[in-house]
């Protein structure tokens, strides 16, 4: 796992969003099909989205030949209901940019039958020839995606009910009343977000701090669900100041000195595989 601490949220997004570009336009010269990328909602991709939408204006990168999976939407509400995740997806990125909307893929809220969504997501995603980047955040409680601490570190697309505390961290955009906010969602799983080719997960703020110390420091744990990450071999979190202050200084440290040498180096071979 690479552990990148940058000073302030507006760098650690910055740095995201290049290092992805860069991927997507290395992938685009040498690798000869589209780039099928995972992509997460809340306030942790906003600065992401921002850049790229910048990138793209300035003509610096294109979204023509990408895919994408989003990972998660809740039950019950309706594409265009305005928490619905993708709408979020339309106005913090799609709208902006030059992706053809027949290459998006989000799971459906209202569907009648979600277990046969979570299967379609599945097989949709491996007709796609699997995510090559999965861009992530992460809850305050360790989680990725909707994958609520407990859940199985093998898990697929499926239903999942979501924690008090994860309904009062999202109360914020339901008129700050977490009884507002749907119980379930459709999730991918975190043996979904682990078949990726390379994982990337932004986490900023105290408020992240102590789970952040967990998914580092502490061993692989299914109550901090993005622990998984120890397993991949291509993995990268990048961080603000903030949400590294209650790792050990010797952790901030090593890690520092290790980027001095890698940063800005690709974690991966540039048409995925191992
Ligand atoms: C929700 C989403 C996650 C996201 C998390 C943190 O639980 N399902 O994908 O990482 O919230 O959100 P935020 O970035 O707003 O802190």
């Amino acid at each position: 796992m690479r552990l990148i601490i940058h000073r302030n949220y507006e760098d650690a997004s910055r740095w995201a969003a290049a290092y992805i570009a860069g991927r997507i336009n290395e992938f685009k010269r040498k690798c000869g099909r589209p780039f099928v990328l995972g992509l997460p909602t809340g306030s942790s991709p906003l600065g992401i989205y921002r850049e790229f939408i910048k990138l793209y204006q300035e003509k610096k990168l294109s979204f023509e030949r990408v895919h994408t999976f989003n990972m998660d939407e809740y039950l019950g509400l309706s594409a265009d209901h305005p928490q619905s995740y993708r709408r979020f997806m339309m106005e913090n990125l799609f709208n902006h940019i030059d992706i053809n909307l027949a290459h998006v893929h989000i799971l459906d809220g209202m569907t009648k039958d979600p277990e046969e969504e979570c299967r379609r997501y599945e097989e949709a995603i491996a007709a796609e020839g699997g995510i090559e980047l999965f861009l992530g955040g992460m809850g305050s409680d360790g989680h990725i995606a909707f994958n609520e601490p407990g859940s199985s570190l093998r898990s697929r697309t499926r239903v999942k009910t979501l924690t008090g505390e994860t309904r009062i961290a999202n109360a914020r955009f339901f008129g700050g009343d977490p009884s507002n906010v749907p119980s379930t969602a459709l999730t991918v799983g975190v043996g979904t977000v682990m078949d990726a080719n390379e994982v990337l997960i932004l986490v900023s703020g105290q408020g992240k701090a102590h789970a952040l110390r967990a998914v580092v420091e502490e061993g692989l744990n299914h109550l901090w669900t993005l622990s998984c990450l120890q397993m991949h071999p291509r993995a990268i979190i990048v961080c603000d100041e903030d949400a590294a202050g209650e790792l050990r200084m010797r952790t901030v440290r090593y890690f520092r000195d290790i980027e001095k040498e890698t940063l800005g180096m690709f974690s991966g071979k540039p048409c995925g595989g191992n």
